[in-house]
C-alpha cells in the first residue's frame, strides 16, 4: 500500500481527519476524534491536554502502534503501520511511563539498541550528557523514576532519529533533570530533529514549542505558537498576593465597571480587564485601605495555563 498524500508534503508528520474508537467491550471511548497535526522539520510541536484526551493514543497511532479507524497519516513521508519496517530505523519513540525487562543494565540497554542502528550517537557520549554514567551498570528494576525516564529518552535519540516521539518525557523528573532534557531537546531541534511532544507542564510548553495543540476529548481546541495563544483574547491580568479571604465584592466596587476580581487560590489574586495605571493604583488603594499590602503584584497576559484552564474546564477528569 503506497502512504497517503499528504496536503503539506515537505512536513515530517503530518495527520489529517485522525479517528479512534475503543469499542463498547473497552469503554466505548471516542480517544480521537477527527484530529489534524501538522509537524515541520527542525521544529517541536506539543500536544497538551488532561488526562484522558487522547495524548497518547494520538502519539501511538502516529508511532505506527494503533491503527485509526480513520483518517491518515505520513510520518517522514511513509505510512506509519503499513511501512512500519523502513521507518522504525528512522524515528525515535519514548512511551508514556516506558518500560524495560528488569535485570538489564542500563548501559547494556542503550548499547543494544545504538547496536540496532547504522549510525548510533556515542553511547558513552549521551550516558554522560543525560547525566547516566553512574547508572550504567545498574539494572533497570534499580533505577529511580527519574533515571529511567532519562535512559528512555536516550534509548529513543541514539540511533540519530529524524523524527522523535516523547510522551509526556519529564513526568516525575526533578527541576535539573527536566533543565538537562530541555537542553537536549532544544538540541536535537537544532540539529534538525522534528519532535512531538505530549506534556502536562506549562512552562514546558512554553520553553521548548514551536507550536502547541491543546486537545480535549480527542478533539483540537486551540493551536498556535505559545505567544499567539496567550495573546490571542488580548486580555491582560493583574496578580497579586495578600492575605486570603478578602472581599472580592468590594474589592470590584472599588474598579472601574467591567473588571473581575478573583481568588483562584488562597491569597492568590487576580483582577481581570484591560489594565492601565488607574486599575493598577486603585487595587494597591483597596489593599492599602484594607490594611493589606498588595505583595508580587504583576501585570501580565494571560498564561499558557489560563488559556488551558479556559478551554478544558477547571474540573478534574476522572
Ligand atoms: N486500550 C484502551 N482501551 C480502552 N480505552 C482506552 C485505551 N487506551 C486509551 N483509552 C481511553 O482513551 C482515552 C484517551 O486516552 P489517552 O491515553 O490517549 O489519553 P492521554 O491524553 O494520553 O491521557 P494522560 O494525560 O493521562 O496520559 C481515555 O479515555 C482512555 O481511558
Ligand atoms: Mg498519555
Amino acid at each position: 500500500m503506497s502512504p497517503p498524500t499528504p496536503s503539506f508534503p515537505e512536513a515530517a508528520l503530518c495527520a489529517q481527519g485522525l479517528v479512534k474508537h475503543y469499542g463498547p467491550a473497552a469503554g466505548g471511548v471516542r480517544a480521537v476524534d477527527g484530529l489534524d497535526l501538522v509537524l515541520a522539520p527542525a521544529s517541536v510541536l506539543t500536544l497538551l491536554g488532561p488526562n484522558g484526551a487522547g495524548k497518547t493514543t494520538t502519539v501511538e497511532i502516529c508511532e505506527g502502534f494503533l491503527r485509526p479507524d480513520a483518517g491518515e497519516v505520513s510520518v517522514l513521508g511513509l505510512d506509519p503501520v503499513a511501512d512500519g519496517e523502513r521507518l522504525r530505523a528512522r524515528i525515535g519513540v519514548m512511551p508514556q511511563g516506558g518500560g524495560a525487562y528488569p535485570g538489564v543494565r542500563a548501559g547494556e540497554m542503550l548499547r543494544l539498541i545504538a547496536a540496532c542502528s547504522a549510525r548510533p550517537l556515542p553511547v558513552g557520549w549521551l550516558l554522560d550528557v543525560l547525566g547516566l554514567t553512574s547508572c550504567a551498570r545498574i539494572p533497570f528494576k534499580r533505577l529511580s523514576g527519574g533515571q529511567r525516564q532519562r535512559l528512555a529518552l536516550a534509548c529513543a535519540v541514539v540511533g540519530r532519529p529524524e523524527l522523535v516521539f516523547l510522551d509526556e518525557p519529564t513526568a516525575g523528573m526533578d527541576p535539573q533533570s527536566r533543565r538537562l532534557v530541555w537542553e537536549l531537546i532544544a538540541a536535537l531541534r537544532r540539529d534538525g530533529v522534528a519532535v512531538l511532544l505530549t506534556t502536562h507542564l506549562m512552562d514546558e510548553a512554553e520553553a521548548l514549542a514551536d507550536q502547541v495543540v491543546i486537545i480535549d476529548n480527542g478533539k483540537v481546541v486551540a493551536r498556535g505558537t505559545p505567544n499567539q495563544l496567550t495573546a490571542r483574547s488580548g486580555e491582560q491580568q493583574l496578580r497579586f498576593r495578600a492575605r486570603p479571604g478578602m472581599d472580592l465584592d468590594a474589592l470590584a466596587r472599588a474598579l472601574p465597571s467591567g473588571y473581575q476580581a478573583e481568588e483562584p487560590m488562597a491569597g492568590s489574586y487576580l483582577v481581570r480587564g484591560q489594565m492601565n495605571p488607574k486599575v493598577l493604583s486603585a487595587v494597591t488603594s483597596w489593599c492599602a485601605d484594607q490594611g493589606v499590602l498588595a505583595d508580587e503584584v504583576r501585570v501580565a497576559r494571560r498564561s499558557l495555563e489560563d488559556v488551558f484552564l479556559d478551554l478544558t474546564g477547571r474540573e478534574l477528569r476522572s
